[in-house]
């Protein structure tokens, strides 16, 4: 048998740090580093070392989002000054790059990588810097303040979390047969109140493989994960990505398509701010029910005070970034 070992991108890691017991790393010319409360990332702009820190809380679920979307559609701010871009095969990371205070004195600094380096390096930070007893997916009452303090532990069934995709819809033959912990999962508190009926079918002879229906809210009333959309139907390029959201979006989304919302449950705000500046856009308070189709010329970040149900409709429609970004298609959906 011919069997391919695949090398696995080379990460730079430094030796643990004596104190902290965190590893720095290196991704081209960017540095980080982790100690008990914040993460520090650098760079060199006009010969001068700049460095920019972030709460190591807010940095690993960044980042977890980052690793587990594979760059996601578009911009992934980790906040104002940190973030990446998925070129599709190839990603950007920058510093500053949309940041008006740092891009118009040239203090900005971006530089792309092959996907499979940057994953790699991202995915060794994580491994390192989350200690036991963190969940990065986890709403913060739901999770324990293991992101603080020197290096314990880790937690990698949290990190390597796989996510379900569909290849039907949940229930058909054919479907990723359900694993034995999902059914198992429990009602999340903030759902006690949904019902836990299933729909009757009653399918014509013949049609029974093909008819189905389940309960979405029931699903989503057991998903243990939050800010975390998962493809749960694929119709063409229309890909339905319903999501519980409890806390803060740890990232800005800039979007490079439209993208609609529908609220399923309780409320959602969200702040939108110009995709390249960050200057303020809108506010929008999303209540159960309401729809909104947010541009794609912006970035956005939601907040939930109750874990909330939203779903996320993205249109997968190959070539659409650059159909936006030259002009040919508006940044929004309806001319009114
Ligand atoms: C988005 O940026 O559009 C987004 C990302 C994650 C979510 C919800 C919305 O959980
Ligand atoms: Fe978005």
């Amino acid at each position: 048998m011919n069997t391919q070992s695949i090398p696995s991108p080379a990460v730079q890691a430094s030796a643990a740090n004596n104190r902290t017991g965190y590893r720095s790393f290196t991704l081209g010319g960017f540095q980080f580093s982790r100690d008990e409360y914040f993460v520090h990332i650098g760079w060199t702009a006009k010969g001068q070392a700049m460095s920019h820190t972030m709460s190591a809380d807010a940095f690993l679920r960044a980042m977890m989002r980052d690793v587990a979307w594979g760059f996601f559609y578009g911009w992934v701010n980790f906040d104002a000054v940190i973030g990446t871009r998925n070129l599709y095969g190839k990603v950007e990371m920058y510093a500053g790059r949309y940041h008006p205070a740092y891009k118009d004195k040239g203090l900005d600094h971006t530089e792309t990588f092959e996907s499979p380096l940057i994953m790699a390096t991202f995915k060794a930070i994580l491994e390192d810097w989350t200690n036991e007893g963190f969940d990065p997916f986890a709403a913060p009452d739901e999770t324990g303040k293991g992101w603080l303090g020197v290096k314990h532990g880790s937690n990698s069934a949290a990190i390597e979390r796989e996510r379900q995709a569909c290849k039907r819809m949940p229930g058909l033959p054919g479907d990723t047969p359900l694993r034995s912990d999902t059914n198992g999962y429990p009602v999340n508190r903030a759902f006690a109140d949904v019902s836990q009926d299933e729909p009757e079918i009653h399918a014509e002879a013949g049609f029974e493989d093909e008819v189905q229906g389940f309960s979405l809210f029931k699903y989503l009333s057991r998903s243990d994960v939050t800010w975390n959309p998962s493809v749960s139907s694929v119709c063409g390029r229309s890909l339905c990505c319903p999501t519980t959201e409890e806390y803060i979006l740890p990232v800005k989304h800039g979007n490079d398509r439209v993208e609609w919302f529908i609220q399923l449950s309780d409320e959602i705000e969200w702040e939108i701010e110009d995709k390249n500046t960050g200057a303020p856009r809108a506010k929008v308070r999303m209540k159960a029910g309401d729809v909104a189709a947010m541009p794609a010329d912006i970035r956005h970040q939601g907040y939930s005070r109750k874990r909330s149900m939203l779903l996320v409709w993205e249109n997968a429609t190959p070539g659409l970034p650059e159909m936006y970004e030259s002009g040919k298609l508006k940044p929004y959906p309806i001319e009114f």
